[in-house]
């Protein structure tokens, strides 16, 4: 039996042996999927004994997605432009390719609420990997422009920078940021502390879509300020979880499985 697992550390509150489980019933997959703790700074160990024992693929997860991106013999152009790896994949020739789905897991969410990419002003608050990671996938469904704003204002310039050669990139200061957009992304960690990003609420426009790369129970308190500020719609990032594993269990088994199930029961779950 093919055997894959996600590698973290914390890693026992993980929704994705659920999520993987759920995906292989709903295709008819035999697989295991597991929860796997490796040490930090043990990684690269762990997932070399993985590989060695027959493992067929896996997820990686904080602290280790840096890692993995090191580990993998070869890159996908997605994983390497995030700088960082979430699904590794062992090919039939033994070579390990390291690839990064979580921005086309954000992509696969909005569109499935109906959100248009295509020509819309996006506005992205943060500048950390979580950002990093979905900027070229955005891109590729061609939003108007896409504009990154950051606390530290230097590393909004240097991911625009780095960006600029897929689409229409530009770097604000985030106590600058006045005009409006159409889709608002927070890739921020502040919402772990409770706090919000030190932003204007006049960005949201009418008819704008908020998304919170967090997940809880009921609104994130950014998704709570951009309703009261007049978003129209807000979404949270279970959905880009989700959408993260469904491209990674393509990728792994050549099958998309459907989200839709398995988010409403992931919801029902949430405390
Ligand atoms: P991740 O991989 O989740 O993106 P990260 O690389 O540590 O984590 O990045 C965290 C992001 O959240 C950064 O953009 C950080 O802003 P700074 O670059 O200025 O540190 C942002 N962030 C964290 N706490 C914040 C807060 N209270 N207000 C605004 N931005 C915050």
């Amino acid at each position: 039996i093919d055997r894959y697992a996600v590698f973290g550390n914390p890693i026992g509150h993980s929704k994705s042996p659920f999520i993987h489980t759920l995906f292989a019933r709903q295709t008819n997959q035999s697989l295991t999927y597991t929860a796997e703790c490796a040490p930090v700074g043990g990684f690269i160990e762990a997932a070399k004994a993985f590989f060695a024992d027959g493992g067929k693929g896996c997820n990686v997860t904080l602290p280790f997605k840096e890692d993995a991106y090191q580990f993998a013999s070869r890159l996908t152009e997605r994983a390497q432009l995030a700088g960082a790896v979430n699904t590794l994949k062992k090919l039939d020739d033994g070579e390990i390719i390291g690839d990064n789905t979580d921005g086309a897991g954000l992509v696969q969410d909005l569109l499935q609420h109906q959100v248009v990419l295509e020509g819309a002003r996006i506005l992205i608050i943060g500048a950390g990997g979580a950002a990093r990671g979905v900027i070229k996938p955005l891109l590729d469904q061609k939003p108007t422009s896409l504009t990154i704003t950051n606390r530290t204002f230097s590393k909004a310039e240097e991911l625009a920078e780095l960006f600029s050669v897929y689409g229409p990139v530009t770097a604000k200061e985030m106590n600058i940021v006045a005009e409006e957009f159409d889709i608002i992304i927070n890739s921020t960690s502040a919402s772990l502390s409770g706090e919000l990003p030190a932003i204007s609420s006049s960005v949201f426009a009418a008819n704008s879509t908020s998304y919170d790369m967090m997940y809880g129970k009921g609104d994130t308190t950014f998704n709570q300020w951009a309703k009261q500020h007049g978003a129209a719609h807000a979404y949270d990032g279970l959905g880009m979880l989700v959408g993260q594993a469904a491209e990674s269990f393509m990728l792994w088994r050549g099958l998309r499985p459907g989200a839709k199930q398995i988010l409403r029961e992931l919801r029902k779950n949430l405390e």
